[in-house]
């Protein structure tokens, strides 16, 4: 969904909260037996597990062939992981929810994503997302960005898509889905370990290191941000969630 490339083995070691987190948007998508989900960004397939166990008829799509491949290593029994661009999902009024969980602020065109869960679901079929809103990690940007000017380089460029939720509930609504509720909040999140920083920086914004000495980079880094991100001997990083419930219009199946 990105240009983004992924060790998904370091994914699974450090970075399990992401799908930890996402059990409480479990909770929001309140997927009954039976009813047919689309994890939209599954990842390594724990949320496909999980709602498979519940005896929901869940799917898993990624755009990494890493993720999708561990996925497939992870839940052998399980032919229901599939590598897709989020932008072209190729359903047609087949899913009662999409779901989605930590992904979106990583897919470019969000029109286009929302064009294509639209058409995915079916009518009265449900999209439950959450992704990085507006503010989403910016005590470790600013001051990654900083390093990089002090030492003559330019502002990375980021990848990343975090809107507010004005911005997202118009695109949304834009793709012809009722928007029901939409929330920006913070959720600070404890990183693995004493190098937990620089785990993340390592997992999600390698670009950052461009042109740096690696080491030199994360001693200044850490340096700027500890008074505000090192908490009770841990990195926390400044996370930001927008989480959007929208429904597509028209009578639900009987
Ligand atoms: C996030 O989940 O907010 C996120 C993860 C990796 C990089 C940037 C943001």
């Amino acid at each position: 969904m990105s240009t983004q490339t992924w060790d998904a083995a370091l994914y699974d070691r450090h970075h399990g909260f992401v799908a930890s987190y996402g059990q409480d948007l479990l909770e929001l998508l309140a997927a009954l037996p039976g009813e047919r989900v689309l994890d939209l960004g599954c990842g390594t397939g724990d949320h496909v597990a999980l709602l498979r166990s519940r005896r929901v008829a869940a799917d898993g799509v990624d755009a990494s062939a890493e993720m999708i491949a561990r996925a497939g290593d992870k839940y052998p029994d399980f032919p229901y992981f599939a590598v897709a661009d989020a932008r072209e999902l190729g359903a047609e009024d087949q899913y009662d929810a999409v779901f989605s969980n930590a992904v979106l602020h990583w897919v470019p065109e969000p029109e286009r994503v929302a064009a294509s869960v639209a058409r995915a679901l079916r009518p009265g079929g449900r999209f439950v997302a959450e992704f990085g809103g507006a503010g989403n990690v910016g005590t470790i940007i600013r001051a990654a960005q900083e390093v990089r000017a002090e030492s003559g380089l330019p502002a990375a460029p980021l990848p990343w898509y975090y809107p507010t939720v004005g911005e997202y509930a118009l695109v949304v609504e834009g793709a012809g889905l009722e928007v029901r509720s939409a929330w920006l909040f913070d959720r600070p999140t404890v990183l693995d370990g004493t190098a937990g920083l620089q785990n993340w920086v390592r997992m999600f914004a390698t670009f950052l290191l461009d042109g740096l000495d690696e080491a030199a980079f994360f001693a200044a880094l850490e340096e700027r941000v500890r008074e505000t991100l090192w908490r009770n001997g841990a990195w926390w990083a400044d996370y930001r969630r927008l989480r959007l419930v929208a429904v597509k219009p028209g009578a639900p199946r009987g």
